[in-house]
This record gives structure tokens, C-alpha cells and sequence, in this order.
């Protein structure tokens, strides 16, 4: 499985989010493989409503319902069909006690990749925790077009793939090759969580499509 993380890049600005969703969903068709894309708040409900796709955002708020203005809730996203969400992405970090309190009242069914960013919050608040999917991203290799989660922390993923023995533990940061998909992969991730490789590629299908079929 694949996520593809919009952000915010201006490659993904008004109808430009609805193309890259269809590239998503046209890959994942031809390939077999599911890629999800996380996208703004901002445009998840046209993505479904006009694609029908599976659509996660890329962060919700803690406060699900309520007299609380400006917040992104996953009850309220869940009533209108988006399917999951990021959450503590590097980006967007929560403190770990909004965390665990977000967790006790999850919507069932409501899919959550919980990032982590190093080895040592698997070893401390993130020990028990038990999110549907576990992303390990490394902050310092967002973004990276030389380096990668895969060939700059096989150890890390490897532990943190033990750590989670029921949980599928995906991970991203700087992946930007067939080679650091088919290492992941070896090293126990079920997925990658995958940006600008994808996003700000002049050919994002053709790079997707070569990623896909890594797995
Ligand atoms: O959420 C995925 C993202 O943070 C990784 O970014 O550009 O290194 O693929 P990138």
C-alpha cells in the first residue's frame, strides 16, 4: 500500500489535487496496489465525491465535535465519507498526551496512520499505543532527494517493524527509488508513506506506477 501525502505544494492547488488523486486511483487500478492520497481538508470531499476513491487527510484536531471553530474533526470527516487520516505527522505534531486522549474516543472504523519519528517514542508514550497503521518518518530525511529512510535507518525500521508485531508499520522520508521501496519492504514495512518524490515529479505516473509495482 502506498500513501501519497499532498502537503500543501503548490502542485496540488485547486483542480491540480483532483488530477493527482486521479493518477492515484488509475495507478492503483492498473497495479493492483492500493495508494491512498492524504490530502488538505480542503479538498477531500471533492476527491471523493468526484472520484469515489479512498481519501485520508493529512491531520485532524482533538476536539471531535462541538463548540470549538476552525477545527478539522474526524467525526465530522468520517459523516462525509474520508475514509482516515495522518496524524502527528512531522509537520503537524500533537503532544503525546492529546494523543492518547484522541485515541480513547477514535471513530470506529476511522482509519490512523500515527507518525513517529524516532526509535525512542516507541520506547516511550507510543509504546502501547494502538493505532490501524504505524508510519516511521525521520524529520531530518523529509525531503530528501539524495537520502532515504531506507538506505539511512534500515536498523531503525527493522525495530520498530519488531516493536509492532500486530501493527502494520509503514514509513517514509526521502524515499525517491524503486531500491528504497524494495528495501523498506525487506526490512519489514508493509507501506510507505511517500511525498515529494511523487508530488513535484514532473511524470508523477510514471514514478508511481514504477514504485507501485515494487510490491
Ligand atoms: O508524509 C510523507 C512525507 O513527510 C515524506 O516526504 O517528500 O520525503 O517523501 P518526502
Amino acid at each position: 500500500m502506498i500513501v501519497v501525502n499532498f502537503k500543501i505544494y503548490e502542485e496540488t492547488f485547486g483542480d491540480k489535487s483532483l488530477e493527482l488523486a486521479r493518477i492515484c486511483q488509475e495507478i492503483s487500478r492498473k497495479t493492483k496496489i492500493k495508494i491512498i492520497p492524504a490530502v488538505s481538508a480542503l479538498d477531500a470531499l471533492r476527491i471523493r465525491t468526484e472520484l469515489g476513491m479512498e481519501v485520508w487527510l493529512q491531520n485532524v484536531d482533538e476536539v471531535f465535535e462541538g463548540a470549538k471553530s476552525g477545527a478539522v474533526s474526524p467525526l465530522q470527516a468520517q459523516s462525509l465519507g474520508i475514509s482516515g487520516t495522518l496524524i502527528n505527522h512531522s509537520e503537524n505534531r500533537k503532544k503525546p498526551g492529546t494523543i492518547k486522549k484522541m485515541f480513547k474516543n477514535w471513530p470506529k472504523d476511522f482509519k490512523s496512520m500515527l507518525c513517529l519519528s524516532s526509535l525512542g517514542q516507541t520506547e516511550s508514550w507510543a509504546k502501547n499505543i494502538k493505532p490501524e497503521f504505524i508510519a516511521y518518518e525521520p524529520k531530518s530525511l523529509i525531503g530528501s532527494k539524495e537520502k532515504s529512510v531506507a538506505t539511512e535507518k534500515p536498523e531503525v525500521i527493522k525495530k520498530i517493524v519488531e516493536k509492532y508485531p500486530k501493527i502494520p508499520v509503514f514509513v517514509g522520508a526521502g524515499i525517491h527509488s524503486v531500491k528504497d521501496v524494495e528495501m523498506s519492504l525487506k526490512l519489514g514495512a508493509k507501506g510507505i508513506l511517500i511525498s515529494s518524490y511523487i508530488v513535484k515529479n514532473k511524470n508523477p505516473k510514471e514514478r508511481l506506477e514504477e514504485l507501485a509495482r515494487c510490491f
